[in-house]
């Protein structure tokens, strides 16, 4: 297996009012972008790294490698306006030598081994993978401040990451230009994406309350967090 890991960190992170890229906020103790690196460092099958990130901020990401303790080929390259050009200037870099990809956002530091470890077993047999989980509000579909429809909730996920992909189906997917807030979404035009049983831990860091759940979260034992750091 050989399977290659994306780390985007190239936003800017204004939903935090950090006043700095989000990625590079601390939590317990270590980068918020360490965490993902940690994880990709301890699976076995991710043989490389490319971690997708602002031109002035190789040194912040350079400091997160290390701290992370990375031994395996980590290639930076500098991310663009959006996500998904931020996606695809990262699976433009990506060796074709690889047949795997995980899609990552550094803003998730809850990811597991485990959940990484089901995805990569999963895009195996079905080439397009992500994890999800049922939505826990009611969700309606509101135009003007007026609610137009109550959305069926057996039917709604809510999508996290990292996403699985055979290598040449997102290549593939990433060549029509439609706009995406995920990965998955271009690949579905093109081929079944398969759901996999996500955590509720997963969070993405978005707003500053975030950052609270995640440390409560670690703190109660979450995530391995001991496990993961102490091997360093
Ligand atoms: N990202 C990226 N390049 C972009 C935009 C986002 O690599 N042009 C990354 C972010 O660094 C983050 C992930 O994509 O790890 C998910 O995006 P989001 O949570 O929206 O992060 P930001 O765009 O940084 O936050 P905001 O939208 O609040 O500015
Ligand atoms: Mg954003």
């Amino acid at each position: 297996m050989s399977v290659v890991a994306i780390v985007l960190a190239a936003g800017r992170g204004e939903r935090m009012h950090a006043g700095q890229n989000k990625v590079f906020l601390p939590l317990l103790g270590h980068p918020l972008l360490s965490y993902c690196l940690r994880i990709f460092e301890l699976l076995d099958d991710v043989t490389e790294i490319v971690c997708v990130a602002h031109d002035n901020e190789w040194r912040e990401v350079e400091n997160c490698i290390a701290h992370a303790g990375l031994t395996k080929k980590v290639t930076i390259i500098s991310g663009g306006d959006t996500r998904q050009a931020s996606v695809r200037a990262g699976l433009a870099a990506v060796d074709t030598k690889h047949r795997y990809v995980l899609i990552h956002d550094g803003a998730r530091p809850l990811l597991t081994v485990s959940l990484a470890m089901e995805l990569i077993e999963a895009v195996k047999n079905a080439s397009a993978v992500i994890p999800a989980v049922p939505v826990k509000d009611t969700i309606k579909r509101v135009a003007a401040g007026v609610v137009q429809v109550t959305l069926n909730r057996q039917e709604l996920w809510s999508v996290q990451t990292p996403q699985a992909f055979r290598i040449d189906l997102i290549k593939q997917a990433y060549q029509r230009n439609d706009f995406a807030t995920d990965d998955a979404s271009l690949v579905e035009a093109i081929h079944p994406v398969k759901i996999i049983q996500g955590s509720y831990s997963n969070i993405k860091i978005t707003t500053p309350e975030d950052l609270y759940f995640a440390e409560i979260l670690l703190r109660k034992g979450e995530n391995n967090y001991d496990t993961y750091w102490s091997r360093l």
